[in-house]
């Protein structure tokens, strides 16, 4: 199980035995699981759930396209996805508009069954719907909130409806819920007046009132402020210490969001195209490097052009009153000429572009995989190539040293 996710500053939650997440067997029983964020927004008053690990095999799901008296064939919408959501993880669905996040998402939850094939799986055995659909919930892209209600109000009505306790008990859990999620300065105030953040919140907590161990979210973070949306992935990230599975869709997220979450599962058209850890998915050792490791790559390629280019440009024009006599006197033809002046350079031309990229390459922990590194090889040898063949051009074209310092340059 991957426990990277546990910061010093919030607290681990114990489980009686911890789940066997990667090909274990399958678990014959729910193991308890303590229900708190962080210690000081410890939940005493949750009711206890159990962890579930959600899996899906080979997943199609194909709808009837036009109306039911036309019917214009079959759209396959998802095809063949397989992954595993654990519990403790915060897993991003993302992929462009269309692609199918909604669709995958909707069928995990149980909101969509028809034209479905394959295998939904909690906890390693088959997914009985009406007992699942009571331990997830579902907060859609736009919280359909009652406008009339307070935030405290409408927490009530939720936990009155969820929950069979006293209603001291449901109170002192919802203070807890809204404390914890920064709700309590706008407990007074009605749900239609709520900013976005809040209103985002105010739906999770409404759901966090039974204590769901699968939660969904569509595109928690859509239409809201950087802020508001650092603070939602923040609670979502917390949710899933908590010993929840997280499974939201995402968009465009930044560079900070996109590391908050331990597993990705991107989608295109429908099929998956990447599923597992963030940090895979980052250049080098730190996403915030990027733009540095463009500049090392722009400044490589023009660094062995250069080093390819100007040996050439001023010797050659030395050389061509020789050539140009040999040549003429038909001691041999230009293209001989060319092939042995282009081979007699090839050493160089090849030798010092592999040496160069091999210090850099590892230097700037660039990632250690062979063929990324065998293509940074070529194209540097290829630049080195043509550049050299520019050099030629350039050289051919003026024989003055001074027009030929000012081409290149
Ligand atoms: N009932 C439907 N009939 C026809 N096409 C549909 C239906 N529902 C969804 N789609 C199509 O399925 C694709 C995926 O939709 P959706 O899952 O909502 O995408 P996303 O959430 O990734 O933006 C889209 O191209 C959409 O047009
Ligand atoms: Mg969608």
């Amino acid at each position: 199980m991957d426990n990277k996710a546990l910061e010093p500053d919030s607290v681990s939650l114990p489980m009686e035995e911890p789940i066997v997440c990667n090909g274990g067997q399958p678990q014959q029983h729910l193991k308890k699981v303590e229900n708190q964020i962080t210690e000081a927004q410890r939940f005493s008053h949750l009711p206890k759930r159990s962890a579930v690990d959600l899996e899906f095999v080979d997943l199609s799901y194909t709808i009837q396209e036009g109306p039911c008296w036309r019917r214009r064939g079959f759209k396959a919408l998802l095809k063949c996805l397989s992954g595993r959501f654990c519990s403790r993880e915060l897993i991003g669905i993302m992929g462009p508009s269309g692609s199918g996040k909604s669709t995958l998402m909707n069928i995990l939850a149980g909101y969509r069954q028809t034209g479905m094939k394959g295998q939904v799986l909690i906890n390693g055995k088959p997914r009985d719907l009406r007992t699942f659909r009571k331990m997830s919930c579902y907060i859609m892209q736009e919280d359909k909130l009652l406008p009339h209600l307070t935030a405290r109000e409408a927490m009530m009505v939720s936990a009155n409806l969820k929950l069979d306790e006293t209603l001291d008990v449901k109170k002192e859990l919802v203070n807890e819920i809204l404390t914890a999620l920064g709700l309590l300065d706008c407990a007074h105030t009605r749900t239609s007046s709520l900013s976005g953040g809040q209103c985002k919140r105010l739906a999770i907590a409404l759901e966090l009132v039974n204590n769901p161990p699968v939660m969904f979210f569509d595109e928690p973070t859509s239409g809201l402020d950087s802020v508001s949306c650092y603070q939602v992935v923040s609670l979502l990230r917390s949710l899933a210490m908590g010993g929840r599975t997280i499974i939201c869709t995402i968009h465009q997220p930044s560079a900070k969001l996109f590391e908050m979450f331990d597993k990705l599962y991107i989608l295109s058209q429908g099929q998956c195209i990447y599923k597992g850890s963030v940090s895979y998915l980052i250049i080098g050792n730190d996403a915030s490097k990027v733009f540095n490791n463009t500049g090392f790559l722009f400044f490589s390629m023009l660094f062995i052009m250069f080093g390819a280019l100007m040996p050439t440009v001023l010797t050659f024009p030395l050389e061509m009153s020789v050539f140009l006599r040999e040549h003429l006197n038909y001691w041999y033809s230009l293209k001989a000429y060319y092939l042995a002046k282009t081979m007699a350079d090839i050493p160089f031309q090849v030798i010092c572009p592999i040496m160069y990229c091999s210090i850099v390459y590892w230097m700037t922990e660039q990632p250690p995989e062979v063929s990324r590194y065998l293509l940074f090889i070529a194209l540097s040898t290829c630049t080195a190539l043509v550049a050299q063949s520019l050099g030629l051009l350039v050289g051919a074209a003026s024989t003055s040293l001074q027009v030929l310092q000012l081409l290149t340059f």
